[in-house]
């Protein structure tokens, strides 16, 4: 079993996109600049983007956080969206998800400019990916297909199976695994909580990529000998041992799952720091304006 370590090669690709930055900015060009649009006190999503802030002084971006209350309108949301997308400063950004409920985050995503939306969620570049065209992949799944290209996993004519179809990792993670590519050129089974006889279906993945959100529910019984696990799964678990009182699990059991594994992803250090890395990306690919 070999660990996909998503720590070390998000820090190395951080390395590669600073040396593009300095290369930019010693070619006079601007630094890229990421915004975060976040509304509301969501402790995890807190932790997100404080990890996407810290991620553009690494490579050498300007970030601004666009701070909102829980009880922000959806018409100061859309102001706030408006405002980014005709600030020339401003390459790309971002509203995180979930916004409070009062807010449909659907007319949020729609009022992003398409050029500037870096994480791939309005309906043109999701359009865009379904039909193979060139646009901003959403960062979960380009982090995994980065993740599984580096680690040369073969994916050619094998059989992944999917467990989630959420608009921001299970459908999207579908349509690249299924597309023409390396990795890619799979034969892909997208399972939600309407499957039935999930568990047969799993055992007959080759790669077996998890993003239902319930922590540790693939267990050992449900995966093949030498099959490539990914775990999209972070849940706070409460933990009174820790600090923090929590402790963050995966969607899939390690202890069982791992041992059979040819490959698996660890939680925490396996997708989350590539899901950051490729917003990194998406947002050097904004400012080189080469979508446009
Ligand atoms: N919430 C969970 N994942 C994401 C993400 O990739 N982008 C945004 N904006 N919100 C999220």
């Amino acid at each position: 079993m070999q660990l996909l370590d998503g720590k070390s090669l998000a820090q190395q690709i951080k390395e590669e996109i600073k040396q593009e930055v300095d290369k930019r900015i010693a070619a006079g060009f601007k630094r890229p600049h990421l915004a975060a649009i976040l509304v509301g006190s969501d402790g995890a999503s807190e932790t997100y983007v404080g990890h996407k802030v810290k991620s553009c002084q690494q490579v050498g971006f300007e970030s601004t956080l666009l701070r909102f209350p829980d009880t922000t309108s959806e018409q100061e949301v859309l102001d706030a969206v408006n405002d980014l997308n005709s600030n020339s400063e401003i390459d790309g950004f971002i509203v995180q998800l979930p916004l409070p409920k009062h807010i449909n985050a659907e007319s949020v995503i729609n009022a992003i400019d398409p050029l500037k939306d870096v994480d791939g969620f309005h309906p043109v570049n999701v359009g865009k990916l379904t039909l193979g065209l060139p646009t901003f992949v959403s960062a979960t799944p380009k982090g995994i297909m980065t993740l599984l290209e580096r680690a040369e996993v073969d994916t050619q004519g094998k059989h992944c199976v999917v467990i989630g179809r959420s608009n921001i990792v299970g459908r999207p993670m579908s349509i690249l695994m299924s597309a023409s590519g390396n990795p890619g050129n799979a034969t892909v089974t997208l399972c939600h909580s309407r499957t039935q006889n999930l568990t047969e279906i799993c055992k007959q993945a080759d790669i077996l990529i998890v993003a239902l959100g319930k922590a540790e529910f693939v267990t050992g019984d449900m995966v093949k000998e030498g099959a490539v696990v990914i775990d999209v799964g972070i849940t706070r678990v409460e933990d009174g041992s820790k600090k923090s009182g929590y402790a963050l699990k995966g969607d899939v059991h390690f202890e069982s799952v791992a041992p059979k594994c040819s490959y698996i992803t660890p939680v925490p250090g396996g997708v989350g720091p590539m899901t950051v890395v490729s917003l990194m990306q998406n947002t050097l690919q904004a400012a080189e304006g080469k979508l446009a």
